[in-house]
């Protein structure tokens, strides 16, 4: 039987009264042939186990290896030594699995963040990856309860979908036909008839179109999935297979939209520090590590929980496009030229402008609401009484501080004939959509929803600077290891 056992998170907070007890995990290491640190994935604190000299064979203490794994039982004794209050006293020790600690790849030393990207498989046994992973989990939990607090519906979209939600085209095709002869129409292009799905299929960019299906009976739904797109970006806030949440409400506005995402943002903040707070003060400690090598003028004036503090205490920044865009020309920056490409009404804000609105501006998150109606998807609602060539959309955007674009939303067209003509303007067969038309055609309703980015929120709270550390095994571009 193997499930009697005491996991070290809880053994480390027991009273010491020489309770007998089984722990299993991994070795960290082994000192002087009698002390093994222990670890067993429940936290980064290392259970000393204390193995009296003389009472085992030579043959196993050999075997107590880097990352061999141990089932031991003994008794609960309060520590002689620094840096725990109890420790186990070893009666008997079981190797389960051996290891060769020379072929071992990670020793116990510090190791840069892009080797264990090439070990992904063994990186949840360092302790950065074991805070990551478990404040990830920690806040996958608290989507669920916010919403389920809430009474929203989870509701699970398709991962394969016949549409392009968002219009881009970045998709990843998914199709049986054979790749050397597939079949062919008589104009000489793919006949995608034949394929499995009758029509050509792909990954979903976004569940949001049938999110609105859902919201528009039961007024309030969310999804939480894999989305996968395949833009050619690399950089350290892009995958092509992520997570994102998206709520979708209805009888709600673009106004109601931004408060509930600010809430939601809290709340999962709030989550992480009331039930993580070991592993973010590791996280904590940890980029106070990695700042000291940084000039002094770059370091961040407040650490890690300090910052999640002030998100979590301050309002969000509540500003519209045309603001943020006036924001940046009056800049000295801007008047310094030091933006790399250029700023002007109707241009699509790149990484360099969201960060200097959020770091040097207002240095806190922003929500950047109504913008350009040519650089939005097509189901964005409309606003009213915009001057000719100035055409907004009730887009918003929420921008945090390091990150970026951490939520993209919007209030949705209700009214069929604006949508409509929407998507005659941008090339979109109505046919093909005529189920999503149909919610405006019968009992259309005011609503709105976004999409948080699950990961760049996990970057957000862990600190973490490369989206690839936060999710466990990474697709980018030319990488689709493990
Ligand atoms: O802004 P996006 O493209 O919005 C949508 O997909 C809408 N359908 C959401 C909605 O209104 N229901 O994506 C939403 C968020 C972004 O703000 C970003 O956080 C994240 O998804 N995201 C990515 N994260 C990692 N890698 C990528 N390639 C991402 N693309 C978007
Ligand atoms: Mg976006």
């Amino acid at each position: 039987m193997f499930n009697n056992r005491t996991k070290i998170k809880a053994l480390l907070q027991m009273q010491p009264e020489g309770q007998s007890v089984t722990v299993m995990g991994w070795v960290r290491t082994f000192r002087n042939n009698q002390f093994v640190a222990l670890n067993d994935g429940s936290t980064n604190a290392n259970l000393q186990v204390v193995l009296e000299l003389g009472k085992f064979d030579d043959a196993l203490l050999r075997r107590i290896t880097t990352s061999a794994s141990l089932k031991v039982t003994g008794t609960v004794v309060a520590s002689l030594g620094k840096g725990q209050a109890v420790e186990v006293k070893a009666e008997h020790v079981e190797i389960l699995g051996d290891s060769d600690s020379e072929k071992y790849p990670l020793q116990p030393k510090k190791h840069s963040l892009e080797f264990l990207r090439e070990i992904a498989h063994l990186r949840f046994r360092t302790n950065t990856f074991g805070s990551v992973f478990r404040i990830r989990h920690s806040l996958a939990f608290a989507v669920h309860k916010f919403y389920n607090e809430k009474g929203f519906v989870y509701l699970h979209t398709p991962i394969i979908t016949a549409s392009d939600a968002e219009g881009a085209g970045e998709m990843f095709r998914v199709s049986t036909l054979p790749f050397d002869n597939p079949p062919r129409k008589e104009d000489g292009t793919i006949d995608f008839a034949e394929d499995f799905f009758g029509r050509a299929t792909n990954l979903t960019v976004s569940g949001q179109l049938e999110g609105e299906l859902g919201a528009t009976a039961f007024g309030e739904i969310y999804t939480f999935g894999p989305t996968f797109r395949a833009e050619n970006s690399n950089t350290a806030r892009h995958l092509a297979e992520f997570w994102m949440i998206e709520p979708e409400m209805a009888f709600c506005d673009l106004e109601d939209n931004a408060n509930l995402a600010e809430e939601f943002i809290q709340y999962l903040i709030r989550h992480v520090m009331e039930h993580n707070a070991e592993d973010l003060e590791f996280l904590r400690q940890r980029l106070l590590d990695e700042e000291k090598s940084k000039p002094q003028a770059e370091r961040s004036e407040m650490d890690l929980i300090q910052k999640l503090q002030f998100v979590v205490d301050n309002k969000f920044e509540r500003i519209t496009y045309t603001e943020a865009i006036d924001i940046l020309l009056q800049s000295p920056h801007y008047k310094k030229k030091k933006f790399q490409y250029d700023v002007a009404w109707g241009i699509d804000m790149q990484s360099e402008h969201e960060r200097y609105l959020v770091e040097k501006h207002f240095k806190k998150p922003v929500i950047v609401t109504n913008y350009p109606a040519a650089i939005k998807a097509f189901y964005m609602r409309q606003d009213d009484g915009c001057a000719p060539g100035r055409e907004t959309v009730a887009a918003m955007d929420i921008l945090a501080p390091g990150i970026g674009e951490i939520v993209g939303g919007s209030q949705r067209e209700e009214r069929l004939d604006k949508l409509e003509q929407r998507m005659t303007a941008m090339n979109i067969p109505h046919e093909e959509l005529w189920w999503y038309l149909d919610t405006r055609r019968f009992g259309t309703v005011p609503h709105a929803g976004f999409g948080l980015g699950f990961e760049r929120m996990v970057q957000f709270v862990t600190g973490m600077g490369n989206i690839r550390d936060v999710i466990a095994f990474p697709r980018t571009p030319k990488s689709a290891e493990f």
